[in-house]
């Protein structure tokens, strides 16, 4: 054969394959899938960001396909893992990098430092810079105004954007919002309303304005209105993840010490009056939105059972090398070689085997705690 032939016969081929793929493949239980959130789920919106709050440099992603892209985990996030479960063969792309018709298949808003409240993360811009220098650094790539972090409204915004986009491509806005009221939309947010506001009084004021119950109330409160929002653009399957053990993190631990326990029970009790509350806010917005279903995935229930820690022999420390500051992991540290036996990776963040089991049961509920009313799978068949 020459060389002209076989090139011909490689080009003709690529076609076939990728119609082939197409074909094998199975299409995902939903047509897309909306992610809001924060550095559980964000995938590399942050690193477009001026902020402290990045993870797309070694030893981050070191277990992931990409390498490190912006996730703050050695492998797949929660929502990467959750898509996977739904049938989705690619990742859903971020909002700053997603182009034409990607954003088909959804788009990932989340955004480290992000929260409910829109002064949430504040703190973590980075010093030293002002606001038009970094402008003029990054006035080639997507910059945030607001920089820093993404809160819950901003993120919401962005979904506006998106769904304008969405109905160009197919049309019309009417199609648009038939099209998204098939879709899933995972929501995880609230954890940097503690960690980076409520429990941070040398930044915020929030922790001697409200008791711990006070201050669940009024998060719950605005989140509602938040989750609201989305269901009057078009949501209608919404999936809310409840906070997970946040007083059990390296860094809380670090901050607070345990007092004779296994983690900060304080904080895991201020934060347990938030996923009580969210519970029953989605009791409320099922009444209140009857074309809509709700749920609620109970994080805390999952990594509480007595089979969350089998195989996981270090809970209570990170994996990689951190930074005291920042609780990250230092640029080009080498981390524990077996990650599977590692709850967090660095002072804040879950490993991949953690999000993997939480993952699994939110879309499988184990047991009738785990995902409330139904499970994800049963909300996709819907
Ligand atoms: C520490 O634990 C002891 C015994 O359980 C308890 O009496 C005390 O109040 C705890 N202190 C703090 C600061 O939580
Ligand atoms: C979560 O699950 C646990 C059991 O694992 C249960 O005790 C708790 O009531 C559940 N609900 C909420 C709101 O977290
Ligand atoms: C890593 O830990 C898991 C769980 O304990 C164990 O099954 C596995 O053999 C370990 N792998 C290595 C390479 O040590």
């Amino acid at each position: 054969m020459d060389l002209h032939l076989k090139i011909w016969f490689i080009v003709s081929l690529i076609p076939l394959v990728a119609n082939l793929q197409h074909s094998v493949h199975a299409t995902p239980e939903v047509p897309c899938l909306f992610i809001f959130g924060d550095s559980l789920a964000d995938n590399g919106n942050n690193n477009y960001l001026a902020t402290i709050a990045k993870a797309n440099y070694q030893p981050y992603g070191i277990d992931f396909s990409d390498g490190p892209t912006g996730r703050f985990c050695n492998g797949r996030t929660m929502s990467d893992i959750i898509g996977q479960r739904l049938g989705f063969d690619h990742f859903i792309p971020p909002f700053a990098t997603a182009r034409g018709r990607d954003i088909l298949m959804g788009v990932n808003y989340a955004s480290g430092g992000g929260g409910i409240r829109d002064e949430t993360g504040m703190q973590l811009v980075v010093f030293g810079h002002t606001y038009n220098q970094l402008f003029e650094l990054h006035t080639h790539r997507v910059y945030h105004p607001l920089g820093a972090r993404i809160s819950m409204n901003q993120q919401l915004l962005h979904h506006q954007i998106t769904i304008s986009r969405i109905a160009l491509l197919l049309g019309s806005r009417h199609a648009a919002t038939n099209y998204l009221s098939k879709c899933i939309h995972l929501v995880g947010m609230g954890s940097n309303d503690y960690i980076n506001n409520y429990l941070l009084p040398q930044y915020y004021p929030t922790s001697s304005l409200y008791t711990p119950d006070q201050y669940a109330t009024i998060l719950i409160r605005q989140y509602s209105q938040q989750l609201r929002t989305l269901h009057k653009v078009g949501g209608y399957k919404i999936v809310t993840m409840g906070l997970g053990l946040i007083g059990c993190t390296p860094a809380e631990i670090a901050i607070y010490g345990t007092n004779g326990s296994t983690c900060v029970d304080t904080i895991n009790n201020d934060v347990q009056l938030f996923n009580v509350k969210l519970k029953s806010l989605v009791d409320d917005l099922n009444n209140d939105m009857t074309d809509a279903k709700f749920i609620y995935v109970n994080v805390t229930g999952i990594t509480s059972g007595g089979t969350f820690t089998t195989g996981l022999t270090v809970t209570n420390v990170p994996c990689c090398i951190v930074s005291s500051s920042t609780g990250l992991c230092v640029p080009n540290g080498v981390p524990c070689s077996n990650r599977s036996t590692y709850a967090f990776y660095d002072a804040f963040h879950p490993t991949e085997s953690v999000n993997e089991f939480v993952a699994a049961r939110a879309y499988n509920a184990q047991t009738t705690f785990d995902a409330y009313p139904i499970d994800i799978h049963g909300l996709a068949r819907l």
